[in-house]
């Protein structure tokens, strides 16, 4: 038997059922009725069989018509739901506000809940292959050039102490990419699929930025380039996660040195928000190198370099301003980039001030 017609047949099993319940229930109230007002039964049954037949057809005829419609919507619904078509769901309109049309509503709404659900599952295995990809790519380059480094040394190079001590030392260099990359990777990874949490609370501001600096200094030193702190409030107090913000700063830093030049500078301060009194803005600013314009909305995807082998050469992965931009998001604030080639760039980050 054919789908519509067992519909049908569903239909119409749920009306006569309808219009029997309410042909026997009206037939035994007007028995009661005329026979109570002295009528004799003959009489009584006979008019009661006369009403239970118009009640009965009555009902049948109304229920019929009133359901028909919406039981084949109710069908559309759940057809369309195992399609996976939910647009053509939405036109669907119902107009008696009794149990069958609440029945429709809630099909409805669960439908727009399993709609959602299947775009956030597709959005996630579309990242996860994507991520997968990337994260071959990065790794393949590290591990081919231990392989090359321990080839060479298995060839022969071994026999040479100048050079084997030099390509263990380039190997080293490569496994300890390999460990930062992978800490970036499961970092980024939290951070995408909203993993990881901030834990907000107050802090001073003063106390990361010194503390971080001081860490960097090294680095900087290394670089020759000049890392500077401009003079600000010590009691500024924002609400962040400290973890978080100590890293972003890092990361932020980190690239001033790293994208600058010899005997260049890197200034970290503080400034007021132009558009919020409750905000202030942190600036890491160089005078590097400097990011292209067209470059500048891209620098926040995960593993882009502007030149990846420089980034490379330098042990960039092209994850630090993707986490640090996520980071960023987490708190509802703003990450601002201004840049000019060859003259440098100013990373600015907008954070929410607790009023002292
Ligand atoms: N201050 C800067 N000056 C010039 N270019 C920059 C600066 N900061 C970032 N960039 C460019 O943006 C790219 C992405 O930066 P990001 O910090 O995400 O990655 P990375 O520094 O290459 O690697 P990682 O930070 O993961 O070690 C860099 O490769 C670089 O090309
Ligand atoms: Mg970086």
């Amino acid at each position: 038997m054919s789908r519509n017609r067992r519909r049908d047949k569903a239909i119409y099993k749920l009306g006569l059922r309808i219009a029997i319940y309410t042909g026997l229930i009206s037939a035994v109230l007007t028995f009661i009725i005329i026979y109570t007002f002295d009528h004799g039964w003959e009489e009584s049954l006979l008019i009661s069989a006369m009403v239970m037949a118009a009640t009965a057809l009555t009902s049948y005829v109304v229920g019929y018509k009133l359901q028909y419609r919406r039981i084949k919507v109710l069908e559309r619904v759940s057809k369309n739901i195992s399609k996976k078509r939910f647009e053509e769901i939405e036109d669907l309109r119902t107009q008696y506000d009794d149990e069958l049309d609440y029945i429709i509503k809630h099909l409805i709404k669960s439908s727009r809940t399993v709609e959602r659900e299947i775009q956030r599952l597709n959005r996630i295995e579309n990242y996860r292959k994507e991520f997968i990809g990337d994260i071959s790519h990065e790794l393949k380059t590290p591990i081919f050039a231990i392989q090359g480094f321990i080839e060479t040394l298995l060839n022969g190079a071994l026999e040479d102490e100048e050079v084997n001590k030099k390509f263990l030392q380039k190997a080293m260099r490569n496994v300890n990419r390999l460990i930062f990359l992978t800490k970036d990777l499961m970092e980024i990874s939290k951070l995408e699929t909203g993993e990881l949490k901030s834990d907000i609370e107050s802090i001073y501001l003063y106390e990361i930025v010194h503390d971080v600096v001081e860490n960097l200094m090294y680095k900087a030193d290394k670089e020759e380039v000049d890392l500077i702190i401009h003079p600000f409030d010590r009691n500024i107090q924002i609400r962040a996660d400290k973890n978080q913000i100590r890293q972003v700063l890092v990361n932020i830093i980190e690239n001033g040195i790293k994208y600058n030049i010899k005997g260049g500078k890197v200034e970290v301060g503080i400034e007021p928000n132009k558009q919020r009194a409750d905000k202030i803005d942190l600036f890491v600013k160089d005078t590097g190198m400097g990011i292209d314009k067209t470059d500048i909305p891209r620098v926040t995807e995960r593993f882009f370099r502007v030149d990846k082998s420089r980034s490379r050469e330098r042990g960039g992965t092209g994850l630090g301003l993707a986490i640090v931009k996520h980071i960023i998001e987490a708190h509802g604030e703003k990450l601002t980039i201004t840049s000019e080639p060859n003259k440098g760039s100013v990373f600015s980050v907008s954070l929410s001030k607790i009023a002292s």
